[in-house]
Formats: structure tokens, sequence, C-alpha cells
């Protein structure tokens, strides 16, 4: 089992330039705010930052594991209805730790595991035109029970299942992960009785991956659980010591508050060189745009705050966004995910020897095709004085995607304290929630939907 390592050489000032890369002396004198950072997180750990002590919570991992158990062979679809928080880490772990073909091809007793974490009536019309619902689990996944997309998923799929298999027997294939107490879905697993897990206190949507939310569905499609929980207990005790550099969370957090305090990038680019990493690169880019994009910093000043996460593919991307990125304004930082050792050799086959364009690629294989492609893009980034980091997964394995999960989320509650703002609210997100409510003629919320309407004037051109 490897360590991540994180590699910010090409961030820094002598391979850059000192107008777009930080300087030695520019990052050393964040050290002082990083420890006091470091202790302001970390003295939360057991009041309401409960997030990070998830990875050692081996009693809930057991309950989790053992209802797996229990399912193991019943169910021929696994369902998860939930969006944002409540289902994005869960989507990136199955791209990384499960097959790209999981759902398609022969997968002995395991499930197909689907993520509806949208309300498109042609997502969910199709979902109920091609999948009989007894053959499913619909694990029901909101901490505050309250989310309207949710809540009308729950609906629609409960009725399916309902009119499929009776009232009795449709409580098997329905399982609800949420609040201890508060929220409507806490009541309605008292009422129906269906199998429930928490979304514990302390723990935010976005922050909750390692908890039933995300632990519930992965183990159900037979993922490795636990390897994942070590990786991120793993990186946690990395991640306590104040030693400044030698804190992979503090150096993190550190560079993407200079890269846009100080180099006015307030783009930060997750360009990951794996398939399989690509949608670690989606979770993060909700940890970031939710937790440091506030209006007020904590004494309740505007301060427009927040970095702009990207999400880009590599080599993919590299065919349609590299040349902003490398010509275009100077206002990104990159973080490319680098995996030292596929699980696959795949050999290309040497032909054409008359044809140098074609035969030189003979004899080698597409890992060091793909070696290249991203050494050469960082190459590029580097020449026209682009900052970047790399993080370097040793293999994609449950155990390095946890340390991944654990880093970014320990940094970003560091980016907090340095951009000072609250990472653990989201009153941009509730906002919304609350004119859909309105606009959906919710009681309680007539004042709001008639302001709505009335303060619309429509602009619109036909074509
Ligand atoms: O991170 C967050 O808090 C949000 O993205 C939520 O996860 C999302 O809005 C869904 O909320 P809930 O889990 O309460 O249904």
């Amino acid at each position: 089992m490897g360590s991540l390592v994180l590699d910010y050489t090409h961030a820094m000032s002598d391979v850059v330039g000192p107008r777009h890369g930080i300087t030695p002396a520019e990052l050393d004198a964040l050290g002082a705010d990083s420890k006091a950072a470091l202790a302001a997180v970390q003295a939360r750990r057991t009041k309401d930052l409960r997030w990070l002590d998830l990875p050692y919570q081996s009693a809930v991992h057991e309950q989790v594991l053992d209802f797996a158990a229990r399912s193991a062979g019943r169910f021929e679809n696994v369902v998860v209805c939930g969006i944002g928080g409540s289902a994005l880490g869960t989507i990136a772990l199955q791209q990384a730790l499960n097959s790209p073909y999981h759902n398609l091809g022969a997968r002995g007793s395991l499930p197909r595991l689907f993520v509806l974490d949208n309300i498109d009536p042609d997502l969910i019309g199709e979902f109920l035109d091609q999948f009989d619902p007894s053959t499913c689990l619909f694990n029901v996944i909101s901490k505050s029970g309250t989310t309207a997309e949710t809540t009308a998923q729950f609906l629609i799929f409960q009725r399916a299942l309902v009119e499929r298999l009776g009232r009795e027997q449709h409580v098997e294939h329905l399982c609800i992960t949420t609040d201890e107490s508060k929220g409507v879905m806490r009541e309605i697993v008292r009422r129906e009785g269906y199998e429930s897990f928490i979304v514990p206190e302390g723990v935010g949507g976005r922050f909750s991956v390692l908890c039933p939310v995300g632990l519930v569905p992965l183990a159900l499609a037979g993922l490795d659980i636990k390897g994942v929980l070590k990786g991120a207990a793993d990186m946690d005790e990395r991640c306590r010591t104040e030693d400044f550099r030698a804190n992979p969370a503090q150096v993190y957090a550190a560079l993407q508050w200079l890269m846009q305090a100080k180099k006015h990038k307030p783009m930060s680019v997750t360009f990951s060189y794996s398939q399989r990493l690509a949608l670690l690169a989606d979770w993060y880019a909700q940890l970031l745009a939710e937790s440091i994009g506030k209006r007020t910093n904590r004494r309740g000043a505007d301060v427009f705050a927040g970095p702009t996460p990207i999400r880009a593919l590599g080599v993919t991307d590299q065919h349609s966004q590299m040349q902003l990125y490398t010509e275009g304004p100077q206002d990104k930082w990159f973080t490319l995910l680098s995996v030292d050792k596929s699980d696959h050799v795949v050999p290309i086959p040497a032909a054409y020897a008359d044809l140098e364009a074609v035969s030189y690629l003979g004899h080698r294989s597409l890992n060091e095709l793909f070696a290249a492609e991203r050494d050469g893009a960082r190459v590029a980034l580097t020449a026209a004085q682009r900052p970047s980091v790399t993080v370097h997964f040793p293999k994609v394995d449950p155990h390095a995607v946890g340390q991944y999960l654990q880093l970014m989320e320990i940094a970003v509650a560091l980016c907090g304290e340095h951009y000072d703002v609250d990472a653990f609210d989201q009153p941009g997100v509730e906002a919304g929630k609350l004119a859909a409510y309105a606009l959906m003629g919710r009681a309680g919320f007539e004042a709001r939907k008639a302001q709505i309407e009335s303060s619309a004037p429509r602009s619109s051109c036909t074509v």
C-alpha cells in the first residue's frame, strides 16, 4: 500500500517564474497561518467537524457490511436516489474502483449500481421503462430529508414498487439514509419500517462519502470499503502534523489560497490523467465550490470569495481544452492526477515499418503513450508559465482513493480558514431549494412565490 505524493515542483517560481509561481518565501510566510488553520480545524474534530473521524467508526462500518452481506444476491440493481453530496462521492468511487463495464458485463452475483442524481423526466422515465422495480434495491439518501428532488424520486419508486409487489413486500426494496431524527425521511422510515442508516451530526453532504451515504451503495456493489477507509485513516494521520511542508493538506490549501490571492488565478483545474479518477474531479468540484464559494466572510462582510473549480480529463481534453490552458488567460492553476501503475498493460502492435508516423508506436504500449502525453502536457503548461501540482497515485485502488478523499476534505477545511469563510454551510444552495418549494406551491412559501413571479420580467428572442 503506497502513499499519495503531492509534487508541487511545477507550481514554484523557480520553474514557472515569480509572476505565476509561488516563491519559497511566499509559501513559508504562510506557515504560521497554516499552523493556526490546522489547529482551528483539528480542535473541531470531536465537535461540529465529525466527518474527520469517519474513517474510524468501525461499528458503523460493520453495520454497513452486515447489511451488504444480508442483501447479497437478492437484487440485480442497486439504485441511489440522491443529489449533490448524497451522490457525487458514490459516483466517483464507482468509476474509480469498479470496472468501467461493470453495469454491462458479467458481474457474478454483484448488482449493477446506478446513481440517479437528477430528476430529468427522461432519466427517471427511461429507468422505469427499462427496469423491473422488483429487481432493484432503492437507496434513498438525503441528509436533510427534505430535498424536493430526492423526495420526488422516492415517491415515484415507492409507488412503482407497491404496484409491482404490494404494500407489504415493497418494504424490502427500500433503504433510507438520512439524519437520525430530523427531516421527513426519518418520519417515513418510522411509519414504513424501512431499513435505514444515519448521516451523523457534524457531517455535511459534501463531506459525507465516508459515512453510510457512500459506504452503503459501495458495499452493496461489492467494493472494498474497508480499503477506502484505511486509506482515509492513513491520510488523516499524515495531515495531523504541524510540520507545514510535510503536511500535504496544509501545502495544498496554502497553494490554493496563494494562487488566487497572490497570483490572481481564480480557476482551479483538476486535470485527471486517469479515466478511473476522472469523476473524483466532479466530487472535488462540489467540495471546493460549495465550501469556499461564499458571499460573506465569517464576520458577515461581503467578500464574494471562492475559486472556480474546473474538471478536465487527460488525454481527451488535450484535444479540447489544452489550447485555452496554454495560451488563454493566465487565470488558472492545475492539479494533475497521475497514476504510477495501471492494472493493465496494453501493447501497441508493430506495423507499417516504412511509415514513420505509424511505426514509432510499434512495440511500445498504451501505458508509455499515456504517460508521455501526461508528461508532455505538464511540460507544455510549464513552458507557458502555467503552474501545476501533481498528485501521484501509486495505483488506482481503494487505499489510494481513500487517501485522496481525506486529503481534499482536510485541505478544503483549511482553505476555509485562509479565505476566512464558513466552509461548512451552503446558504446559496438553500436559497435555490426554498425558491423551488415556492414555485411548486408548497404551503408556507406563498409570499416567496408571489415575489418571484412578480419580479421576473421576461426577455427572449424567437429564432
Ligand atoms: O453538500 C451539500 O450539503 C449539498 O450538496 C447536499 O448534499 C445536497 O443539496 C442534497 O442535500 P440532502 O442530502 O439534504 O438531500
